[in-house]
């Protein structure tokens, strides 16, 4: 039988199937199959001329491979450096991704004022004119005389420059608008991202420059890209954060070079990306005075513990079914500690819609974040305000007990170190804590209901 000139392949996930299907089996995306021509990817593989040889010569010894220490660059922006692990690695391809207008080339620019004082960078872009980004680097204050400008879509030709002018580090802005000419698909299609991708990860370690590249994502994740590209890049780092809030939080997703839970904060100004420090106080920052319904939360973020609000409150419902809504916190499992406090402790909330809230557009994921959730909510039914100095965390299990967390001792220092003077642990984790060593109040809590009785 004849092979078909077409391959469909899923968006999402990269699946690769002979005929188009309305949803992906791999994946279960709707709707994301994308015709594309058989032959342009089969041949990014080895041509049909050459064949296979032996390669034993080119095995190496461990030992023998030498390192040069200095192969990282420092980015000048410290939050930035924490979440590549320590800096821009040599010869490494990063994607940056996040939602069109997050600020991912405000902060590429940025960092060239700091790269630019002892390397040369080639920033090309396929979205701005050169006009537009002088404007914009005038603005964030960038006039370092080693940034380089490009404006080009077509990537055979970008690598091609890249390897002739052999700048420090190169920054493609972005990938959606890059195309491989002999490729039929439009840029931004799968078949163009891999491709582009899979050329400037050539050109990074040929040339042994770091390579950033920026890829848009959708809300929902969809617009071909990034997720195709993960597993070619050696560092994947999310900018997420709300368009119309100010701060942005920088994760790794994925690092070959360190580690991936360490996340950066940054705020949004009228001159570009600012680092925040001491993200705890910002997340703080204007909170009320005397009001039922809130507690504080402490979140380890990688190594980093983050104190953050967590507000609740409960109004009689006016529908047969009351309200449940979460921004920030997990609505099942806010589910699951609003039945926990009706089965364990006889506090009924049928009649209450309850809606939810992490101050500041943060996330609370972990379960260290139910204890606080489950204080807030109590706070916010009973109406009686929980002690502005105290603080709480604790994983919440389905018998109403609370159990322990990990990293107890960074969490008592930052909440400490924040002027806090009570806060609440699991008690089972207390064999690894001495309260002597504190100046706050750490009261050990085994049950919901044991909390509960040190705040009222
Ligand atoms: P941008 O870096 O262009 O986003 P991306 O490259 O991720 O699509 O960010 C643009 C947004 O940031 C835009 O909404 C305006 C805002 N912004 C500021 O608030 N201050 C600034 O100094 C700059 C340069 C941009
Ligand atoms: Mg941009």
């Amino acid at each position: 039988m004849a092979k078909s000139r077409y391959i469909y392949t899923c968006n999402q996930c990269g699946y690769e199937s002979s005929k188009w299907n309305g949803k992906c089996p791999s994946c279960g995306a709707w709707n994301s199959f994308e015709e594309e021509e058989a032959s342009p990817a089969a041949s990014a593989g080895r041509s049909s001329s050459q064949s296979a040889h032996d390669l034993s010569d080119n095995i190496l010894e461990l030992e023998d491979i030498g390192v040069d220490s200095d192969v990282r660059y420092d980015t000048g922006i410290g939050e930035l450096n924490r979440v590549l692990g320590g800096g821009l690695v040599k010869g490494s391809l990063v994607l940056l991704g996040g939602e069109p207008g997050i600020g991912k080339s405000t902060i590429l620019l940025q960092i060239c004022q700091f790269l630019g004082e002892e390397h040369s960078i080639l920033y090309v872009s396929g979205e701005e004119s050169a006009r537009q980004i002088k404007l914009r680097a005038q603005r964030l204050g960038v006039d370092t005389e080693n940034l380089y400008l490009l404006t080009s879509t077509d990537a055979e030709s970008i690598a091609e420059t890249i390897a002739s002018s052999s700048p420090d580090i190169a920054i493609i802005d972005s990938i959606q608008t890059m195309s491989i000419s002999r490729i039929t698909s439009s840029p931004g299609s799968i078949t163009q991202v891999r491709e582009c991708t899979n050329l400037f990860m050539h050109t990074a370690k040929n040339q042994e420059i770091p390579i950033i590249i920026v890829g848009h994502v959708n809300k929902d994740g969809a617009i071909a890209g990034p997720k195709v590209m993960e597993h070619i890049v050696d560092a994947v780092l999310y900018f997420e954060g709300e368009r119309h809030q100010s701060y942005r939080l920088l994760r790794a997703v994925k690092n070959r070079f360190g580690s991936t839970n360490e996340i950066g904060v940054f705020e949004m100004r009228d001159k570009g990306l600012h680092e925040v420090e001491n993200p705890s106080q910002m997340l703080l920052a204007g909170r009320p005075h005397n009001v039922s319904g809130t507690c504080v939360a402490c979140v380890m973020e990688g190594t980093r513990p983050i104190l953050a609000e967590v507000q609740a409150l409960a109004a009689k419902t006016s529908y047969a079914a009351p309200r449940r809504m979460a921004t920030g916190f997990d609505f099942n499992r806010l589910n699951i500690i609003i039945a926990v406090l009706e089965k364990r402790l006889g506090i009924f909330l049928g009649s209450l819609d309850v809606y939810l809230n992490i101050v500041g557009g943060f996330r609370l994921d972990e379960p260290a974040g139910d204890l606080p959730v489950a204080i807030a909510l109590y706070s916010a039914v009973m109406d009686r305000t929980v002690d502005e100095q105290l603080i709480a965390f604790g994983e919440i299990g389905l018998g109403g007990e609370i159990r322990s967390v990990s990293h107890i001792t960074q969490r008592i220092r930052e909440a400490e170190r924040m002027g806090f003077t009570t806060c609440i642990v699991p008690k089972q984790s207390m064999s690894a804590v001495d309260p002597k060593d504190y100046s706050i109040n750490i009261i050990p809590a085994s049950s919901l209901k044991q909390a509960f009785g040190i705040i009222k």
